[in-house]
């Protein structure tokens, strides 16, 4: 065969032309150690920290310690057949999550990977699980509220959007039951929920999946979880990855969104694990030094958006579980500094009866205030101080000491306030039926209600204003305010409603049969105390401080917590 070298030099030239000098290659190494989700790999020397890895089994990992000789890695994953000596290989990105409008209404791990079963995932939308916060000329000041459903937490500890406000409480003190109603109360509105589980039972969280698909919040619900059976990396990317979720529809669709972090306790103590096997040194309570970091740069993220970045926002509902109500160590104190307020639930009111079980008195809401309705504002402003007070009151009272009427008086109405300010679980208040019936409160209409029949006053008048004054609800709900033209429309009617409901004539629209007895019975006990009261003042403060004593018993524990 002959070589013609014209033609090997034309082959040689166009080769040579087309060389564009690009290398592609993939750097590899192997692991020296592995294991507890965490693995030393030697060889990636140009390895970015936080950039996600490529294990030989298909698990990804982020490298989380940049040493001389070795890199100390984080496996997202199942690590049991990783072995020494296995290759790992860098993907030159940092660790991304699925998002997008595919993502609502589904259950996926923190990776975006479906628990479900139905199906997978059609998104090619990605976002960085890290993402730096929002900078100040990018926020306003949180303007909008973010109503809950639920009464005491709306009247008295308002949240706006894209308010950071902590749910703090011992064990099974229904922490999970406000973030959840408050995720329920959002049906019908424009905001996107993304509930993040962190170390919990995987029956617990099916429990709330239940539960949120029943009220048919999963239509615009994003559940993120991270059981107590998943490695630890994985417990601790888990917020973040429901964050970025989240940040989707706030940044790319100018909406408003809600993340749940259920419970950052658990995160933290994900976050030990990993930082104590990586040889990062202890601090206190054995945490690494940078767990301040680890809670404040999540939270950052939530934002009130300016209007040229279209103003979407982004609320955050954190949960921390405190051991014996202690709010002093470490994690609960760090996590109350970066919030801005708390909701704190106290297991003495919660066996009390009062639930949800929070506690007026260091519960706070730094920002929400200015994003409250202002009907709501109005007639709550004094409610905060009256219950304190009542408190106080209460404590006296319990002495046996006789009080005169208006102390009498004021207890009673605290009593009564107490009362309409319990709500079951699951069961979301509009605002404008809030408003309602906190002004019913606070205005003395509940005052003759026996305390026992409060809750059953409120359904019946509820009810009633609905059925027989819509103009009012309507007004209220356009206006959200409470003027003094509506007052004068609210009190007759109001003051009606109670005369009739203690005749026992009320007209519940929910009346059913066998109502007739009780009301008979009710009757009779109120002429009596009416004639009480007519007779002497000393004889009605007896009739009432026996009420006050039965009601000091449930609640005089609340008292000392
Ligand atoms: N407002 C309420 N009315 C009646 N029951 C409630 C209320 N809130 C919570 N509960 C009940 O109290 C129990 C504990 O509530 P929940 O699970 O929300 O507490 P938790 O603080 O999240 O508990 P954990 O520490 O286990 O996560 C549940 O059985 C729940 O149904
Ligand atoms: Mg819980």
């Amino acid at each position: 065969m002959r070589i013609n070298p014209e033609e090997i030099t034309s082959v040689l030239k166009k080769e040579i032309e087309s060389y564009s000098g690009e290398f592609q290659v993939e750097e590899e190494g192997t692991i020296l150690e592995v294991g507890d989700g965490i693995a030393r790999i030697y060889g990636l020397t140009n390895c970015m920290a936080g950039e996600m890895l490529e294990f030989s089994n298909g698990s990804a990992g982020v490298a989380f310690n940049l040493e001389e000789s070795s890199i100390g890695a984080v496996i997202l994953g199942e690590y049991a057949d990783l072995r020494e000596g296995a290759t790992v290989k860098r993907t030159g990105s940092v660790l991304q999550v699925p998002v997008g409008e595919e993502l609502i209404g589904r259950v996926v791990d923190p990776l975006g990977n479906p628990l479900d079963g139905k199906g997978p995932l059609k998104t090619d939308k990605f976002r960085a699980v890290e993402s730096d916060a929002p900078g100040i000329a990018d926020r306003q000041s949180v303007k909008e509220p973010l109503q809950t459903g639920i009464k005491a937490v709306d009247s008295m500890i308002p949240i706006g959007r894209g308010q950071r406000e902590l749910i703090i409480g011992d064990r099974g003190t229904g922490k999970t039951a406000v973030a959840i109603d408050t995720i329920i109360n959002q049906k019908g509105g424009d905001v996107v929920c993304v509930y993040v589980a962190v170390g919990q039972k995987a029956s617990t969280v099916a429990g709330v999946v239940q539960r949120l698909t029943e009220s048919g919040a999963m239509d615009y619900t994003i559940v993120v979880n991270a059981s107590a059976s998943m490695p630890a990396p994985l417990q601790y990317v888990a917020p973040y990855c429901g964050c970025a979720m989240a940040e989707y529809f706030m940044y790319e669709k100018n909406g408003h969104t809600l993340c749940v972090y259920d419970d950052l306790s658990k995160q933290a103590a994900a976050y030990r694990q990993l930082s104590l096997l990586l040889r990062r040194p202890p601090g206190r309570e054995a945490y690494p030094g940078d767990v301040f970091y680890l809670h404040s740069r999540l939270l950052e993220r939530s934002a009130k958006l300016s209007d040229d970045l279209g103003a979407g926002s982004l609320t955050a509902l954190p949960v921390i579980e405190t051991q014996e109500g202690e709010v002093s160590a470490y994690i609960p104190t760090n996590v109350i500094s970066i919030t801005d307020g708390q909701i704190y639930l106290v297991p003495e009111l919660f066996f009390a009866g009062v639930r949800p079980a929070i506690d007026v008195g260091i519960s706070v809401s730094r920002v929400g205030g200015s994003a409250q309705v202002k009907g709501m504002k109005a007639v709550a402003g004094s409610l905060r101080l009256d219950l304190a007070q009542f408190r106080e009151l209460e404590a006296f009272a319990q002495l046996g000491t006789e009080l005169d009427a208006a102390t009498q008086r004021q207890l009673d109405r605290g009593f009564r306030m107490v009362e309409i300010l319990k709500q079951d679980q699951y069961e979301p208040m509009s605002v404008v039926n809030q408003i309602l019936i906190i002004w019913a409160g606070s205005k003395g209409k509940l005052d003759d209600v026996p305390v026992d029949r409060v809750s059953e006053y409120e359904n019946a008048f509820l009810d009633f204003i609905a059925a027989t004054h819509s103009e009012i609800v309507e007004q209220l709900g356009e206006t959200g305010e409470v003027t003094e033209e509506l007052e004068a429309l609210l009190s007759p009617v109001c003051d009606d409603f109670s005369r009739s409901f203690l005749e026992g004539s009320a007209p519940d629209p929910r009346a059913g049969a066998g109502t007739g007895e009780e009301s008979e019975e009710e009757e009779a006990d109120d002429t009596e105390a009416e004639n009480a009261a007519a007779e002497a003042p000393e004889a009605e403060a007896d009739a009432e401080a026996e009420t006050a004593a039965d009601d000091a018993e449930d609640s005089d524990d609340g008292e000392e917590a």
